[in-house]
């Protein structure tokens, strides 16, 4: 669309007050610029302005991947394989009024190179990204094509090769082709990476990624999350199973560190069609055990892979790891919940009914997250 066929027009801002903080709410409409110099118009949208970063309102996240799109009439179409698609965004539909930023990490609309798809999952969710930020993540079905520069040479984009993604979406990345970038929503910091380009350690992905970390002010945003859509921490699925594993090959073997080091609070992961979440967890080991509440110094970063946001669901392997606390094999989505610089709370809803799941709660002061824990500070010798 050319820059000047469309014109956006904020028709009203008003401050609504919160107890502590103004918050404005946009109202606006597109227009569509015709030849003969008339518009024409699309209906009334409204979101309201982030809070800025260590702000201390009530913040509420939803997280999840691979939802794909589907047809309401239930035709078919190619690439018809994400049968939870419309009940997961039915439910965030349903309560929209009670969420504040949605993260979709990976594996948007499944098109494959078939372009209509992508209007098709615009549609889906337009209701959602109309009114709260709809951040996106990239994953193999975005990315990935043979002799591309993508870190997997498969076909799963079917030629794409991010092109359509970045085209569709905004994310603050210092390159959009590149889709690894920080943003912060008030208490929370998100550092969200691209698994579909190289993040070991030498690459510019590797620096970015520990920067984003490193360089977030935890009394002000004690919320850490990393987000990327293959899994580079834990997961049982049986594909990874097959090969001996339970992430992607190299995937935390040099992130952990990281980690650990600037006390992650939660890493969440898409790809495997599943939910799973760990106990606090760093080199294979539960450093605490799982729980629905942790309170006190940081322990270990809690894994959670929440690709069961409607692609076909993933099996997971016989065996189970000490480290796997909770499963489900379904469709669902997490909700986080910052109610103050102090409390977190996590939900993993179903999309079949949106009741809770799993859940567990944060409790804790910002200096416990400054202190240092197992590998959490730079080592000292009797030298230094
Ligand atoms: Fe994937």
């Amino acid at each position: 669309m050319m820059h000047d066929e469309l014109s956006v027009v904020i028709e009203l801002i008003y401050p609504i007050l919160s107890s502590q903080y103004f918050m404005c709410r946009y109202t606006y409409k597109l227009g569509h610029k015709l030849f003969n110099g008339s518009y024409v118009w699309s209906g009334m949208y409204s979101f309201k302005a982030s809070p800025y970063p260590g702000q201390g309102s009530l913040q509420r996240v939803v997280i999840f991947g691979d939802m794909g799109k589907a047809e309401f009439d239930g035709s078919n179409e190619y690439n018809d394989f994400q049968p939870g698609s419309l009940n997961t965004t039915y439910q965030l539909v349903k309560d929209l009024k009670n969420i504040d930023i949605v993260l979709h990490i990976g594996d948007l609309c499944y098109a494959n190179g078939y372009l209509s798809q992508w209007d098709q999952f615009t549609a889906q969710i337009e209701p959602i990204a109309s009114t709260v930020p709809y951040m996106v993540g990239s994953g193999n079905h975005e990315r990935d094509w043979p002799g591309t520069g993508s870190f997997y040479g498969n076909m799963d984009s079917g030629g794409e090769c991010g092109v359509l993604a970045e085209t569709m979406f905004y994310v603050p990345a210092e390159n959009r082709a590149k889709f690894w970038y920080s943003t912060d929503y008030g208490m929370f910091r998100f550092c969200i990476a691209d698994t579909e380009h190289d993040w070991r350690p030498g690459t510019v992905q590797y620096k970015f990624i520990e920067h984003c970390l490193s360089s977030v002010d935890r009394e002000k945003q004690p919320w850490l999350i990393f987000l990327a859509h293959r899994v580079l921490g834990y997961s049982s699925a049986d594909f990874y199973g097959a090969e001996g594993s339970t992430e992607e090959p190299m995937g935390r073997e040099s992130l952990q560190e990281l980690w650990q080091k600037y006390k992650v609070d939660i890493a969440f992961y898409g790809h495997v069609h599943n939910y799973e979440r760990t106990c606090p967890v760093y080199q294979n080991t539960c450093v605490r055990n799982g729980s629905h509440h942790y309170s006190g110094p940081f322990g270990a970063t809690t894994h959670v892979v929440v690709g069961g946001g409607g692609a076909s669901l993933a099996d997971f392997a016989p065996v189970r790891a000490k480290w796997s606390y909770v499963r489900d094999h379904d469709y669902g989505f997490v909700k986080l919940t910052a109610f103050n610089h102090s409390t977190l709370l996590f939900e993993y809803k179903k999309s079949s009914n949106g009741r809770v799941h799993d859940h567990f709660t944060i409790s804790r002061d910002y200096r416990d997250i400054l202190a240092c824990t197992i590998d959490g500070c730079q080592g000292t010798t009797l030298a230094s």
